[in-house]
């Protein structure tokens, strides 16, 4: 086989068949195929874009490149995932994956770090003393075998061929095509082992997909990919425009996800985590949603949840006096509010405007090597949809340095918009969307 070859008939616009995508991934993936062949290539899916076969191939190929994880072997029963496409404030996982395990459901997670101005489950975690997230897979394995829980970075052999194609993409302009997305996501999930994956994919302005449209036609994307390789698949469609919760900020999140597991998070985002928590149950056969969405409730009420999340922390070596005290956690030195100057309805709390305003102050990072500061960040006391009054408070900054305070408060200037009529508040979840093996 030739890359030329392969090269040329998907710029033509032809299907490729599965011996040609393994032998192209394959041949990348240890060198034989230089990067400008492997650009031109991803240039040429970038245009034609691929038939469903044809991503579920790629997909394939691309969690074979590397080590795959039994995971039903690890957790000693059906196994499974989450995945968020990432958003502001979305500190998701630090409630459902305790949850979900204090229903009886092992959850062995591998989770990414922030970039750009969505938050990574690693970084927040790392706002714990002492919390380890770089564990050996011997370790990672015993923990869920013996806890059935564990949250910990991604093993650096999983899908290296997507991490060498995901490098060319970001220089190539070719990161945004849905088919190169789905596939780069699953490549990671599908080699990660679960049986059961649930997608949260984000919509709206602090989200990767914009549109509705998009973030369906990737949802579904993934969704088939899982189905044809035999793993059960539900993925939500959940709104983005604003911040989930309150929080954005690592310490802020995690001390926000720590409230949320003793009963006093926000409404929407403790919402959110009940029903992720309800999808991954129900993908593990325990019972229908509803059904699965009251255990997890239950799980919340009792404390059943927090104790999961305290004995994590423990066993990965963070100092649990924060998660019982969570004032412990980093804080910052400087605190400003805004204030409301007006009576009005909002209309808009832009999620990019507060993930942005999160980067200014040095909590997030450009590029991956980039330093994080774990105190700094905003909590938004407002959603879409509320009436405000002077005086009431709109944003509350954290910060440890004045210039960066100064550039996160001109970029949240605008990042609220008023009406003078009612607004409707804006809906949790769009569409869901589910899918089994025949
Ligand atoms: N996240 C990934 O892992 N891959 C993409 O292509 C986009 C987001």
């Amino acid at each position: 086989m030739r890359a030329t070859d392969i090269i040329a008939k998907k710029r033509d616009g032809q299907t490729l068949q599965a011996l040609e995508i393994d032998w192209f991934i394959q041949e990348f993936t240890q060198g034989n195929i230089p990067d400008y062949q492997a650009s031109a290539w991803l240039m040429a899916v970038f245009s034609q874009g691929m038939r469903r076969e044809e991503i579920v191939n790629l997909t394939l190929a691309m969690a074979r490149s590397g080590e795959q994880i039994d995971l039903p072997a690890l957790v000693g029963g059906y196994a499974v995932d989450k995945h968020s496409s990432g958003g502001v404030g979305d500190k998701t996982s630090l409630v459902v994956v305790p949850l979900v395990a204090a229903c009886g459901v092992p959850v062995a997670k591998m989770s990414g770090r922030g970039l750009g101005h969505t938050g990574g489950t690693l970084d927040k975690l790392e706002s714990i003393r002492g919390f380890r997230v770089e564990l050996s897979f011997d370790e990672f394995a015993r923990l869920a075998r013996e806890a059935g829980i564990v949250l910990a970075g991604q093993s650096a052999n999983l899908a290296p061929a997507d991490k060498a194609l995901y490098a060319l993409r970001d220089v190539t302009a070719t990161v945004n095509s849905v088919p190169l997305i789905a596939s780069s996501i699953m490549s990671k999930k599908l080699a990660a082992g679960a049986n059961g994956i649930l997608l949260d994919v984000k919509v709206g302005h602090g989200a990767f997909m914009p549109n509705l449209e998009q973030a369906r036609e990737l949802a579904q994307m993934m969704v088939n990919i899982g189905v044809d390789a035999g793993r059960d698949m539900a993925a939500l469609i959940t709104d983005m425009n604003q911040p989930l919760g309150a929080a954005a900020g690592l310490a802020l999140e995690v001390q926000e996800a720590i409230a949320t597991l003793n009963g006093r998070g926000p409404a929407d985002f403790t919402e959110h985590c009940l029903l992720c928590a309800a999808h991954m149950l129900r993908l593990a056969g325990r019972s229908s949603l509803e059904a699965a969405r009251q255990q997890a409730a239950e799980a919340l009420r009792t404390g059943a949840g927090l104790a999961k999340f305290r004995q994590m922390v423990e066993l990965q070596g963070g100092d649990v006096a924060q998660v019982d005290d969570p004032d412990r956690l980093p804080r910052a030195s400087l605190v400003q509010t805004l204030v409301a100057k007006q009576t009005a309805y909002i209309a808009q709390v832009n999620a990019l405007s507060v993930g942005y305003a999160v980067l200014d102050l040095g909590g997030g990072r450009l590029t991956k090597s980039d330093p994080v500061d774990h105190a700094v960040g905003v909590i938004t006391h407002v959603k879409v949809g509320d009436r405000i009054a002077p005086d009431q408070p709109l944003f509350t900054l954290h910060a440890n340095d004045p210039a960066r305070l100064k550039s996160a408060l001109d970029t949240l200037a605008d990042a609220i918009r008023y009406s003078a009529e009612p607004v409707a508040a804006l809906p949790a979840v769009y569409d869901t969307l589910i899918g089994s093996p025949a």
